[in-house]
């Protein structure tokens, strides 16, 4: 088997290698942080019940039958929990210089605010941030990922209720207090725009809620929730930035920033009507969650459309919201056309404000925006990430800025086979294109500081289970074992020879 294995990396690599558009490591600052990124509860805890931890809303929507695909939850994941020591051997085995993880809420806050600190939550992280620390790779911590102690979510409806906002201060408080001597890059929140819609629109992540109640879906009101829920987690970042830079800032000497889902969008149809759909597009999608946090306020086209339901900031609030970022993270998965829907009618849904009035879709006649993988949700176009880059740099005058999450998934084949899991050359060819487009961004200016994989490893992707597999490394289901992809190979080669050789 390895034989075959090592037969199909030496081919692919002289084929790879003779490629002209192959990407090199000096086309990136020396400076430059390279990663792989993961989160609490995907991937890297497991252990969902050990010590003091207690459940989480993940721990409880995914035991709901029928929520996530084939019924797999994240009780055991990849039990990083159990097994850091040797995740940090192989993170170190790819050269990189930095590594992206969470803060899993309900282990070191099981109750929330008016709990006790988990004494084993910290002593886990501290452990780890260590051990990073001693092989030169710098933590980069996402303090909130999409789980939390079910007890708040109970209570608060998750997002929904202003009072998760002293709740999220808190635990940034306790995260700084502990952990803020060694880490320097801080993420408050991954994705604000994208986790509400899930949440809120789409009922795929807890509470689940939905305009059309289906399966294990609630009806909330998705023309509002997800406007409010952003709210609150904006509200939430800038009083934790707020209390970083009082009491921490000056002494820990780091750095915040927000994680932001950013989709890019082109026009479907050569017309006015399309070039303006692509704009409302980007700011409903991209200045969202970003335009409140650098100038105090939601972009103008979704006041324009929303009019009252888009929640208003009070003056105070404005003034801690204005500036609270020191960089912003850019996860990158997505490029989509954009078509109007204020002059001309389209499909579902996409006529309703919240919209922006348009209408996103990966096609044009019947020819993919790029490359298929086979995820519907996901098409290879690399220029997609250069052009979300350049744009955000222009929108926020070039802040830093880190691509914290950016990755090849193709759903697994039934009755795939490891060989053929592991030579994930499309993996390769995808990282290598779209850091070309990076470099490219680079070149021309713009600010980036760092790229993360997403992910280290094969890991729970939310309602599609381990059916979708993002990772450099395979995740053995039955033993845990983790076998290195050739991607994995790949991104060793190119971080530490500057080859794309395997
Ligand atoms: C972004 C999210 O942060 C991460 O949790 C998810 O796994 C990836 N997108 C891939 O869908």
């Amino acid at each position: 088997k390895l034989n075959l294995f090592y037969f199909l990396a030496l081919s692919f690599a002289r084929s790879f290698s003779g490629n002209e558009d192959v990407v090199k490591r000096y086309q990136f600052p020396d400076k430059f942080f390279f990663g792989t990124a993961t989160s609490a509860y995907q991937q890297v805890e497991g252990a969902y019940l050990d010590d003091d931890k207690s459940y989480s809303n993940w721990d409880v929507f995914s035991h709901i039958p029928g929520n996530i695909k084939n019924n797999d939850t994240g009780d055991i994941a990849n039990d990083h929990y159990h097994r850091f020591s040797e995740d940090i051997e192989i993170i170190h085995s790819l050269g990189v210089n930095a590594y992206r993880f969470s803060i899993s809420w309900a282990r070191i806050l099981p109750k929330g605010k008016f709990g006790e600190v988990s004494q084993s939550g910290i002593m886990f992280y501290n452990k780890l941030i260590d051990s990073l620390i001693l092989r030169g790779i710098e933590p980069f911590v996402t303090i909130h990922h999409n789980d939390l102690p079910q007890e708040l979510e109970d209570r608060y409806g998750s997002w929904l209720c202003p009072n998760i906002q002293e709740e999220f201060v808190y635990l940034a408080k306790i995260c700084f207090e502990n952990f803020g001597d060694r880490i320097k890059y801080w993420a408050t929140i991954n994705e604000p725009n994208l986790f509400s819609q899930m949440a809120y629109v789409r009922g795929w992540y807890p509470p689940a809620h939905c305009s059309q109640p289906f399966g294990n879906c609630s009806a909330g009101n998705s023309d509002k929730e997800p406007l409010i829920s952003v709210h609150n987690m904006l509200l939430s970042h800038a009083k934790a930035v707020k209390l970083y830079r009082d009491e921490f800032q000056q002494k820990q000497g780091g750095f915040v920033g927000i994680i932001s889902s950013t989709d890019m969008y082109e026009p479907l149809r050569d017309e006015e009507a399309d070039r303006q759909a692509v704009i409302r597009a980007l700011a409903y999608n991209v200045g969202w969650a970003l335009d409140p946090l650098v100038y105090g306020d939601y972009p103008l086209e979704m006041r324009q459309y929303l009019g009252s339901e888009l929640p208003k900031f009070s003056p105070a609030e404005i003034n801690i919201l204005k500036g609270s970022i020191d960089f912003i993270g850019i996860n990158h998965y997505v490029t989509a056309y954009a078509t109007d829907c204020i002059h001309s009618a389209c499909a579902s849904g996409c006529d309703r404000p919240i919209q922006g009035y348009v209408e996103t879709t990966g096609e044009r006649d019947g020819v993919p925006i790029g490359e298929p993988t086979g995820n519907p949700k996901f098409f290879i176009v690399p220029r997609g990430l250069e052009k979300v880059v350049d744009y955000i740099k222009d929108r926020y005058s070039n802040m830093p800025m880190f691509v914290t999450e950016n990755g090849y998934s193709p759903p697994v084949q039934e009755n795939e086979q490891v060989k053929d899991l592991l030579n994930d050359v499309k993996r390769i060819e995808y990282h290598n294109a779209y850091l070309a487009a990076l470099a490219r961004a680079v070149k021309n200016g713009a600010n980036v500081q760092g790229y993360f994989v997403w992910s280290l490893m094969d890991n729970f992707e939310w309602t599609d289970g381990y059916s979708v597999t993002f990772g450099l490394f395979y995740v053995d289901r039955q033993t845990l074992d983790r076998i290195p992809k050739l991607s994995a190979r790949w991104y060793k080669n190119f971080l530490t020879n500057n080859t794309s050789q395997i």
